[in-house]
């Protein structure tokens, strides 16, 4: 029997440095028989030596359309724009199934080449959850810039351009050194704090110092009563982390923080679940997504009133790619172990069916 190949291929999104299988799982996968091949990559935050130490096969960048069709290829991101025919099978999180913008052109491109897709965010336990997804680093990391602004706020500025860091104590040490050693006497409200996302924003609020009685855990008990809540107004930091699926009372809005005049605390917003542009958006106070080079946008609150910004980044895992990968890829790994036998594990074969069914709708769409 041969060995089964799984080829890691380079991400060649702006800005992404993480990477689906770390060389720790990789290291996992050879030990279990696989022959794991590796893209060189300078942009993923592991080094190509880390994979070679631990007995990957190392390949250049940008090489896996050379491979055979029968390797499957594993990335996070979606693959460039292009009207190729894609004859792999790619396991990688394509965007293209809720009917985003150019959603028929990728599928097509899939029918076109023969090859096959397992979407990263479609794969589920059996208890429909999915096996493997990065909230809780986007929590961790959007609590951690939201402590920033707040520190830059108090320093009269804006804060700065936001870049990878290299670990999560990195990140911890100058979010504490910025808040002048500690986050002691802050105090912040977590929305969805039961989830992924809210879970990651609590361990930050904790690492950095903030007294538990000043962390506010909210889940689905505490918003039963519908907003707006005038609670919110009273940290210095909100974090929104919930899991929009209808419409809701608005948590916090204009007029409200408006009426609170100069006895309001709330001095910065993040939105985690960056609903940003979803009619049924329940922070209605800011309107554009935020970037790591421009990080907070501010909210019009009139002059003679305290400053209030919202953080609205939709891919903050990236800013802590070492340890978020560790743990996607460590979830991901108990399937990718299944996936020699993918036409029978359950996973895998939902995954596909699903597949099928979107490319299908795809090639309606586009007249093929
Ligand atoms: N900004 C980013 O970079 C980023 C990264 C990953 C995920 N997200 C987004 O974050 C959101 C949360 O993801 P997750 O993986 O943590 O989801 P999750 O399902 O693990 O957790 C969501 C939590 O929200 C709670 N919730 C839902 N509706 C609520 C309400 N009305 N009031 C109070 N609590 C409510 C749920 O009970 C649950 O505990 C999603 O929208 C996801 O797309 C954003």
């Amino acid at each position: 029997m041969p060995k089964p190949i799984l080829w890691l291929r380079c991400e060649k999104k702006e800005f992404e440095r993480r990477a689906a299988l770390t060389p720790t799982t990789s290291s996992k996968l050879i030990a279990a028989g696989f022959n794991v091949v590796v893209e060189r990559d300078e942009q993923r935050i592991f080094d190509d030596s880390e994979y070679e130490a631990v007995g990957c096969t190392l390949v250049d960048n940008n090489s896996w359309p050379t491979a055979p069709t029968s390797t499957p290829i594993i990335g996070l991101k979606e693959l460039p724009e292009s009207t190729d025919p894609l004859p792999h099978t790619h396991i990688q999180f394509a965007h293209c199934y809720k009917q985003q913008a150019g959603w028929s052109k990728v599928l097509s491109r899939f029918h076109r080449g023969g090859g096959t897709l397992y979407d990263l965010e479609f794969l589920q336990d059996a208890n429909g959850r999915r096996v493997a997804a990065f909230g809780f680093h986007a929590g961790f990391a959007g609590a951690a810039a939201g402590a920033l602004a707040l520190a830059a706020q108090r320093g009269g500025n804006e804060l700065g351009l936001l870049t990878p860091f290299a670990n999560e104590g990195a990140m911890v040490n100058n979010v504490r050194e910025l808040l002048g050693g500690s986050g002691k006497g802050v105090r912040a409200l977590v929305i969805g704090a039961l989830g992924r996302c809210g879970r990651g924003a609590v361990d930050l609020f904790r690492k950095i110092g903030l007294e538990e009685n000043d962390i506010l855990k909210w889940d689905l008990d505490e918003t039963a009563k519908g907003g707006p809540f005038s609670e919110i107004l009273e940290v210095d930091i909100f974090v929104n982390c919930i899991y929009l699926t209808s419409q809701i009372p608005s948590f916090v809005t204009h007029e409200q923080v408006i009426a609170a005049g100069k006895g309001r605390r709330l001095s910065v917003v993040v939105d985690v679940s960056c609903d940003t542009t979803n009619p049924f958006n329940p922070i209605p106070i800011y309107n554009i997504n935020t970037t790591f080079d421009k990080p907070t946008v501010p909210v019009d609150v009139g002059s003679g009133l305290p400053a209030l910004s919202v953080i609205s980044i939709d891919h903050l895992p990236t800013l802590l790619p070492r340890e978020a990968s560790e743990q996607f890829s460590s979830d991901l790994l108990p399937s990718l172990l299944e996936f020699p036998e993918r036409e029978t594990s359950r996973v895998w074969a939902d995954a596909k069916r699903l597949f099928l069914e979107k490319k299908a709708e795809a090639v309606k769409a586009e007249g093929l």
